[in-house]
């Protein structure tokens, strides 16, 4: 059984997906952190009987609440951190201790789009293709080595929020099939890069339905 600690910063709804899935069977939520007292994810929490921190984030320099939140983790004993819908950019008095060990869901396809505005910004520039990435998380913002990605056809005069709307859906499947394979080992962080088993993951992630399906035929 492998040990997470999920940080949230409001719904929660991919941290009830990792809850609920039985891909997850290999994983136990060790607690729930978030940076606000009344995200909803805190909830969700509770009602699944798991042990929440609350680490404030005002008042705080990044690299004062990056040791106090490390330190959090570090208390629960989490093997993996999962950050889903953390909405705070970490440095590497956080990242750095944790590399390998920390990941993340981006509502792009990585390396496109990081940052906020994802879906009008892919909608703006006429992709074809829109989706959600699994990430190892490093210092740069969005910008660490894929794992996973999931796509969406945009469909012909979409708005951003019916966009935003089905790959909130999507992710709820890509990230507990992603945390499954990195609980199961399957899936490593090795010299910076990803790997699923001994292939390097290139740079546009697994697919969600192909290869990640492959390995767990
Ligand atoms: C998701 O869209 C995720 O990709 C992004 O934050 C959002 C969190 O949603 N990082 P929820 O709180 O899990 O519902």
């Amino acid at each position: 059984m492998t040990a997470l600690a999920v940080l949230i910063s409001g719904n929660g709804s991919n941290l009830q997906a990792i809850l609920d899935s039985p891909e997850c069977s290999g994983a136990k939520v060790r607690c729930v952190i978030s940076n606000r007292p009344d995200a909803h994810g805190l909830e969700r929490a509770r009602r699944a009987g798991i042990a929440t921190r609350v680490v404030p984030h005002r008042g705080l320099q990044r690299e004062e609440f990056d040791a106090r939140l490390l330190q959090c983790v570090l208390d629960c004993s989490a093997e993996l951190v999962v950050l889903a819908g953390f909405m705070r950019i970490l440095t590497p008095v956080f990242t750095a201790p944790l590399a390998g060990r920390l990941v993340n869901i981006h509502p792009s396809l990585l390396p496109k789009y990081p940052g906020l505005n994802t879906h009008a910004r892919a909608i703006e520039a006429g992709d074809v293709w829109h989706g959600a990435s699994v990430h190892f998380v490093t210092e740069e913002l969005d910008g660490g080595p894929v794992i996973a990605h999931a796509r969406l056809r945009i469909q012909a005069g979409e708005s951003p929020e019916d966009l935003r709307q089905r790959v909130h859906a999507v992710e709820h499947r890509l990230y507990p099939r992603s945390i499954a394979h990195l609980c199961s080992g399957a899936v490593t962080f090795r010299g910076g890069a990803a790997y699923l088993g001994d292939q390097l993951i290139p740079p546009q992630g697994l697919r969600l339905d192909s290869e990640l399906r492959a390995l767990t035929a």
